[in-house]
C-alpha cells in the first residue's frame, strides 16, 4: 500500500516537472543591477524561453516605496519614458535616463495555454550615475594663529558621493599617508578625501593662501568651487597682550613723568 502510494507520487512530481517543461516559462535577465550614466542609456535585460503554444502578454512595472506603477502595458510604455524607451526581445532600452529613473524594476511575462497561466518575473534595480556639482566650499577670510581652522567643501548631486580635493595657490594639497614623500613633507593639515574637510589644528601665518576644491566621482567632469583667500594673523589675544603692555608702559612712564 505505501510503496504504491509512493510511486504515485513519484508519478505525479515526474508529471509536474515534464509539464513545466513543454508549457512553462522561464525568464532570466544579464544584468540584475544596472549602472548607467544619466543622459546616457540603460538596457534593462528580461530574457524568456517559452514553449510555442503560449501566448505571452509583457508587462514592466517599478516599484517605489509610494507604490507600483506600470512603465509597460498593453504594449506600450507609460508615462515620460514613451518617448524614451523602446521593447527589445530580451529586455527594454531606456534612452537618456536620469536620476529620477533610478529604482527597481520588475519585468512580468505571463504565458497562457491550454493547460492554463504562468506568471514569471524578474527584478532588476537601475541607479543612474550623477555627476558632480560645483560644491560650496567655505573658507574663513581670516583666522588667528594658533587656533583650529577647518574649511569645509560638499557637493551633494554626485553619485556615487563625490571625493574632495583641496588646493593651496593652486598646487594639489597632499593626503597624509605616513610613508614617502608626504610624511617628510610638513603637512599642518588633515584633509578629509570623503567627507571634504581641510583641517588646520594650529594654523600659521604661512598656511595663509589661496584655496579652492575640487569635487570628483568619475562621472562626467570633475567640478571646482571659486577660489578664497584665507588670511592668518597674529593671534589678537597676544597682540592686545602686547597692546596693553604699552599702554601700561606709556602710563608708567607718564606718571613717572609727573
Ligand atoms: C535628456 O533629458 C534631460 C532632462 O529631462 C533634458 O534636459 C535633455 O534635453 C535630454 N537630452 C536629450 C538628448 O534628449
Ligand atoms: C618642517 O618644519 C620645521 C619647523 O618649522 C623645520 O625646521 C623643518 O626644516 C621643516 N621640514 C621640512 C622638510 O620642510
Ligand atoms: C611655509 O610654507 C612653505 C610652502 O608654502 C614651506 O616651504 C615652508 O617650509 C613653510 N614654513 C614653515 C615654517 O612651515
Amino acid at each position: 500500500m505505501a510503496s504504491r502510494s509512493l510511486r504515485l507520487l513519484l508519478l505525479s512530481y515526474l508529471g509536474v516537472l515534464c509539464y513545466h517543461e513543454v508549457t512553462g516559462i522561464s525568464i532570466e535577465t544579464d544584468n540584475k543591477n544596472v549602472k548607467a550614466e544619466e543622459f546616457k542609456e540603460a538596457i534593462l535585460s528580461c530574457k524568456h524561453k517559452f514553449s510555442k503554444e503560449t501566448s505571452l502578454r509583457i508587462e514592466w512595472k517599478k516599484i517605489q516605496s509610494r507604490g507600483v506603477s506600470f512603465v509597460y502595458y498593453n504594449g506600450e510604455f507609460t508615462g515620460d519614458l514613451k518617448d524614451r524607451a523602446e521593447m527589445l526581445n530580451t529586455g527594454i532600452h531606456i534612452r537618456n535616463v536620469t536620476r529620477k529613473d533610478s529604482g527597481t524594476y520588475r519585468c512580468e511575462i505571463s504565458a497562457k495555454s491550454e493547460h492554463g497561466q504562468h506568471l514569471r518575473e524578474a527584478t532588476i534595480m537601475l541607479t543612474v550615475l550623477v555627476a558632480p556639482t560645483i560644491p560650496k566650499c567655505e573658507v574663513p577670510s581670516s583666522a588667528m594663529t594658533g587656533t583650529v581652522v577647518e574649511l569645509s567643501c560638499k557637493e551633494t548631486e554626485g553619485s556615487p558621493p563625490s571625493e574632495y580635493q583641496w588646493y593651496k595657490n593652486g598646487v594639489a594639497l597632499l593626503e597624509k599617508t605616513g610613508t614617502g614623500g608626504a610624511r617628510a613633507a610638513n603637512i599642518t593639515y588633515t584633509m578629509n578625501k570623503k567627507s571634504g574637510t581641510l583641517l588646520f589644528n594650529t594654523v600659521t601665518k604661512n598656511d595663509t593662501g589661496e584655496y579652492f576644491c575640487e569635487a570628483s566621482n568619475g562621472i562626467g567632469l570633475s567640478q571646482k568651487c571659486s577660489v578664497k583667500r584665507m588670511q592668518v594673523e597674529e593671534s589678537s589675544s597676544q597682540k592686545s597682550n602686547y597692546e596693553s603692555t604699552s599702554e601700561k608702559d606709556f602710563k608708567h612712564t607718564k606718571s613717572f613723568v609727573i
